[in-house]
């Protein structure tokens, strides 16, 4: 029985709990296949703290997960082995902003739209965006490398993360970055830490890249029949205006937020809905491909938003599908292509699930600009969870046979987690996995960093 008197007393007793209802909440993220079952949740200060928790675990042999908004949907945040729960919720404040560096250092429990809405109020801007910015935390974006709607403009959490403090699974306090924009001193360890999903440390403190603010955001959404037109209005947008997105979603995936009240904006019904946005001084330009994308025939129908206001509920439609499909608990997967595979991989991975699944509902949307689209199999109600969580495993394998085919990701931005674990090898040689738990040995020789997730040792 580990002693969680001496981690009180590392902690202080009012940062650590067993408490039941804290312990379910804590143990657990978006993934609803799994029940969270950890040992306790601790609360840190401090990267004092954190170090001594580590310390403290890898004396008592028990194994960390690290929790931060708890919006994952991989199971990387799941702790169901009497693990204990490092929540950076405490942990949640922006310390610095250095104007001349254009750099802000915060605390690993900064949730992601307090630290846009500081960016913004400092004349500043944190251009990595998804959906879930109300809950998820940086630490978390930083342990996933979080994607989003607007990585074709401005890229990926790496893209922005300037220097961690990070505490490894030996219990070292390390300095990585230290908000450098150049220096050539050898292996960049603050890149292996970026995705690494708490599996060789954890993230204390991150000093995050911003830049200057965009103009108001202009979105143009329009319906369209088929994955080739999309790509070719892709093509046409990308090779005039410098587009901040551009996403996708089926006709179910409209009929879910539909369902969830949001008002259809055509009158159009189609098979596929994209949304393309641009933040620049373009608007004659996009306007202008818009009118020759409707001419040819690729969208049949379409609408412009005329004011912030229009845009955000463009944007709803997108943005709410998660929440609006919820009740269905959907099993998902979080794929990627390059970006010229991306007609072929839909026709052939649509093939497979519609014959593996005909009576399912399989919603289709996502980030189709940068190759990474998200499918959802919607659970029929009658069905018992275990039995369909079994079936779409079975069908996962036919589904990774076509991303490996397509030379793609098993996960384009979720992570590997506990969900995608038995499927890495779809996307990683056996050479590389080796490397990684190699790494893992360095960094973790105990292996109690996010134990179980991503590969078993
Ligand atoms: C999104 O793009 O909305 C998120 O990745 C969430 C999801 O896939 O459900
Ligand atoms: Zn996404």
């Amino acid at each position: 029985m580990a002693d969680l008197q001496s981690l009180a007393n590392v902690v202080g007793p009012e940062n650590l709990t067993v408490d039941d209802d804290v312990r379910h909440e804590f143990g657990r993220d978006w993934t609803r296949y799994m029940q969270p079952a950890p040992l306790a949740v601790t609360f840190p200060r401090s990267t004092e703290h954190v170090r001594g928790i580590v310390r403290w675990a890898r004396n008592e042999k028990v194994g960390i997960v690290p929790s931060g908004g708890r919006s994952g949907l991989s199971g990387g945040a799941m702790a169901i082995k009497g693990e204990l729960v490092v929540s950076f919720s405490k942990m949640n404040k922006i310390l610095e902003l250095s104007r001349g560096d254009a750099m802000v250092r915060c605390e690993a429990g900064v949730i992601t739209e307090n630290l846009q809405k500081f960016a913004l109020d400092h004349g500043f801007y944190y251009p990595v965006d998804f959906a879930a910015r109300g809950s998820s935390a940086i630490g978390g974006n930083i342990a996933t490398n979080a994607g989003g709607i607007k990585v074709l403009r401005y890229g990926l959490t790496r893209d922005w993360v300037a220097g961690l403090t990070v505490v490894t699974g030996t219990g070292e306090v390390l300095e990585l970055g230290k908000g450098l924009i150049k220096n050539a001193t050898g292996y960049d360890l603050r890149h292996l830490f970026i995705g690494s999903e708490g599996t060789l440390g954890l993230v204390t403190h991150a000093t995050m890249r911003l830049t200057r603010p965009p103009l108001p955001q202009r979105v143009l959404f329009m319906a369209v029949n088929d994955t080739e037109s999309i790509m070719k209005i892709f093509d046409a947008f990308r090779s005039s205006v410098a587009i901040s997105a551009f996403e996708t979603l089926n006709e179910d995936a409209m009929q879910g937020v539909s369902a969830k009240g949001l008002k259809r904006p055509l009158e159009t019904v189609s098979r596929w809905y994209v949304l393309v946005e641009h933040d620049t001084a373009d608007n004659d330009r996009a306007l202008e491909v818009f009118q020759t994308v409707m001419n040819e025939g690729l969208a049949l129908d379409g609408v412009v938003s005329e004011s912030s206001a229009q845009a955000a509920a463009l944007w709803r439609l997108r943005e709410d599908i998660t929440e609006a499909l919820a009740h269905h608990t959907p099993y998902k997967n979080d794929v990627s292509v390059m970006v010229s595979r991306v007609p072929s991989f839909l026709a052939d991975a649509d093939a497979v699930l519609k014959r593996e699944y005909p009576t399912y509902t399989i919603v289709w949307f996502g980030h189709i600009g940068d190759g990474n689209l998200h499918i959802s199999i919607l659970k029929p109600k009658e069905l018992p969870m275990e039995q369909f969580y079994k079936a779409c495993q079975k069908v996962d394998t036919m589904l990774f046979e076509v991303v490996q085919k397509h030379g793609g990701s098993i996960s384009a931005e979720h992570g590997v987690g506990l969900t995608k674990k038995p499927f890495l090898s779809y996307t990683r040689s056996p050479e590389e996995i080796a490397t990684m738990r190699a790494l893992k040995q360095v960094f973790d020789p105990d292996g109690i960093m996010n134990p179980g997730k991503m590969f078993d040792p």
